[in-house]
């Protein structure tokens, strides 16, 4: 049987992770208090220790905005710590997965982003990502890439909560509309995964390597996504109270921030199809669905 170590254990992807993949092998999940990755001279002994056949990283320092003031920090979390593992899973000939991210790149695309474009990171939470990917390129061990986007579910911090909290009571919500991705749920990256590695495991693993982009199809705007959510939220709870009655289309000019997004953040996922046979749902059907099982 497969022992599986599954890192970031509090975290939306990391959480559902612990349930998609139980029935692929024995699962052991650490959060940051069982091991720090902002300290990667622990990393080994801990990892060594347990033997793990697959390591699945989901921790990761995801503030976007925070990074722009202690970029060292989120690099050892991002970048300095997937190359340890990566070290570790050579030296074992375990398989890495790990997740990234479309802050990769700049966001100047107006079609959906390959695997193969050259990327070009906005602030130091893309950078740190990026440098996480080729750490772990380097290292040549078995591993799977899996860029993600704009990530939600009904835990953690993410926006759907975010403006499930502020429509409560708030009558007007502007919200940036010159911003486009797929909203991709947590619960749907962790079945597409399990499904990943139980079609790896028809393979020899030293073979897997690679980036595969991982995200829901279709694209909407944060504006849309809203708006969205606001609906189905409302259909689906008839009888709660949301305030809202206004959501505003702004630029996102007019809501600055520390870290510059990318204005384009929809992901080609054509390839992780072919290889796999694996495809998310479209955004607005899983956002459905999370709301059907609230
Ligand atoms: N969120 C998004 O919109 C998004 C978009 C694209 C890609 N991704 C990528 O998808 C993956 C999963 O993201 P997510 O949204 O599930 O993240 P999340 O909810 O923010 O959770 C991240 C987890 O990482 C853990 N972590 C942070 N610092 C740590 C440290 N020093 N040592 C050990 N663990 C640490 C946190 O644990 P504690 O709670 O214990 O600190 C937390 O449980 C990440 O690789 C992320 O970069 C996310």
């Amino acid at each position: 049987m497969n022992k599986i170590l599954i890192l970031g254990q509090q975290g939306q992807v990391a959480w559902e992770l612990q349930v998609a993949l139980a029935t692929l092998g024995h699962v052991t999940v650490w959060g940051s208090q069982e091991l720090d990755l902002a300290h990667p001279d622990r990393i080994q002994d801990r990892v060594r220790a347990l033997q793990p056949q697959i390591i699945v990283n989901a921790a990761a320092y995801t503030a976007v905005d925070k990074a722009e003031q202690e970029p060292e920090l989120c690099h050892a979390i991002n970048a300095t710590a997937p190359g340890i593992l990566a070290e570790l899973a050579r030296e074992s000939r375990a398989l890495l997965v790990h997740y990234s991210t479309e802050y990769v790149f700049d966001g100047t695309k107006t079609s959906p982003y390959l695997e193969t474009d050259t990327p070009n990171p906005l602030g130091a939470y893309g950078a740190s990502k990026l440098a996480g990917e080729r750490a772990i390129i380097e290292a040549d061990c078995a591993h799977l890439i899996l860029r993600t986007t704009w990530v939600y579910g009904n835990r953690g911090k993410n926006f759907l909560l975010t403006i499930l909290r502020l429509a409560a009571d708030r009558p007007e919500l502007k919200i940036v509309a010159d911003q486009v991705g797929a909203p991709t749920w947590s619960k749907s990256i962790a079945i597409a995964t399990s499904q990943i590695l139980a079609r790896c495991g028809d393979r020899d693993r030293s073979t897997v390597k690679g980036i595969y982009n991982l995200s829901a199809a279709g694209k909407t705007s944060w504006h849309g996504f809203a708006s969205e959510i606001v609906d189905r939220y409302r259909m689906q709870f008839p009888d709660r109270q949301l305030q809202v009655q206004d959501i505003i289309p702004i630029p996102a000019s007019e809501y600055p921030t520390p870290a510059q997004r990318p204005a384009y953040s929809v992901l080609d996922n054509r390839k992780v199809l072919a290889e796999f046979g694996v495809q998310l749902p479209a955004w607005d059907l899983s956002l459905e669905q999370l709301f059907a099982r609230w």
